[in-house]
């Protein structure tokens, strides 16, 4: 998620959650292929295999809308060890879709279609393409042309966002719809949208016949979510454990070097000319932290939210440090 799950938040859900593979933001690709740096950026992980250090493989995904250049770039970042390339024709944002990125492309399935088989024609046959859709533009009238393109142009798996781009991020998630592309098309199918607590998973398995789901903003409100689902069981993190998550959050921003490289890895670094990881400034990081945090409240609310209020006005790493310890040390018992 752009703005959000970047590779320090990434870092941390992947340790506390068992995710067969994640995604990272999205990379927008214009009229150029990218300088190898770009990518490295976006998915640092491509310095340690394509995984996080919890050893979850990173998906790179590619936003844009020329077929010829996202093809060229998929190909460039699958050079670089990317572990699977997903494609975006979901994002709502006025600055994308006035380029012509993004959901807009839905109401166009035959370009849908040309920017799949491009990127797939380009990128090694054991790099997996996937792509992302909503539903639609302002409806679901090419729902169903959209994924069947998107399966004719060999893409390895679909992930559905069950909303139209009108309906943004409104609840609820029509998980129905992905009921009715299944029905359509043979391609192994990911369903996407308002799954908050293993009760929704359950619904939406259901409801949208499908055999895997993806989580968004659930996953980082409650980052046991995962775990849960896979096992049927309940939700078990607890408070302290999600402090010291936390802390290790403000201390990967701020303190992350690369990490230990392969001879190979080494040498394509210093052909690339990349020397160092995205690293936070403190009030970058102060910023992402109470993003992360305000996010929690949602998932625990008696703990996140007081915290929340605490930590609101502060501006300085050490200030959050100090009241996220004592957040601890005020649980009873
Ligand atoms: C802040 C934010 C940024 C997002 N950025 C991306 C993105 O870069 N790529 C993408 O495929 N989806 C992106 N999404 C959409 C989510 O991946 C997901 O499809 C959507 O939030 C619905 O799932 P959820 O209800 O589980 O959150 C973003 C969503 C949010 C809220």
């Amino acid at each position: 998620m752009e703005g959000l799950t970047d590779f320090h938040m990434r870092d941390v859900l992947t340790r506390l959650g068992r995710y067969d593979w994640c995604v990272t933001e999205f990379i927008r690709v214009t009229d150029r292929v990218h300088p190898t740096r770009v990518f490295f950026h976006a998915c640092p992980e491509l310095y340690a295999d394509g995984c996080t250090a919890a050893g979850t493989p990173v998906h790179v995904q590619l936003l844009g809308s020329d077929a010829v250049m996202l093809a060229e770039n998929a190909a460039r970042v699958a050079e670089l060890g990317a572990r699977a390339i997903d494609l975006n024709f979901g994002c709502p944002a006025k600055t994308v879709n006035n380029h012509g990125g993004g959901a807009v492309l839905l109401e166009t399935p035959e370009q849908v279609h040309a920017i799949v088989a491009a990127v797939r024609r380009s990128v090694p046959a054991n790099v997996p393409v996937s792509a992302k859709m909503r539903l639609g533009v302002k409806d679901r009238s090419r729902m169903i042309e959209n994924a069947q393109g998107i399966e004719a142009a060999g893409a390895s798996w679909l992930t559905v966002h069950a909303r139209t781009k009108e309906d943004a991020y409104r609840p609820p998630a029509h998980w129905e719809a992905i009921a009715q592309i299944r029905a359509a098309v043979r391609l192994p199918l990911i369903a996407n949208g308002e799954i908050w607590t293993p009760d929704d998973a359950h619904r939406c398995r259901e409801v949208a016949q499908c055999e895997a789901l993806m989580l968004g903003r659930g996953a980082v409100s409650r980052p046991d979510l995962v775990n849960a689902i896979r096992d049927d069981a309940d939700l078990t993190l607890s408070w302290p454990r999600l402090v010291q998550a936390q802390s290790d959050f403000l201390q990967h921003m701020q303190a992350v070097q690369r990490p230990p490289l392969s001879d190979a890895d080494e040498a394509l670094m210093r052909r690339a000319n990349v020397i160092e990881s995205p690293r936070w400034t403190e009030s970058g990081a102060v910023g992402r932290y109470k993003q992360w945090l305000a996010m929690l409240t949602r998932g625990f609310p008696d703990d996140a939210l007081p915290l929340f209020h605490q930590v609101k006005r502060v501006r300085t790493l050490a200030g959050i440090r100090e009241l996220l310890n004592a957040s601890v040390t005020a649980i009873p018992g």
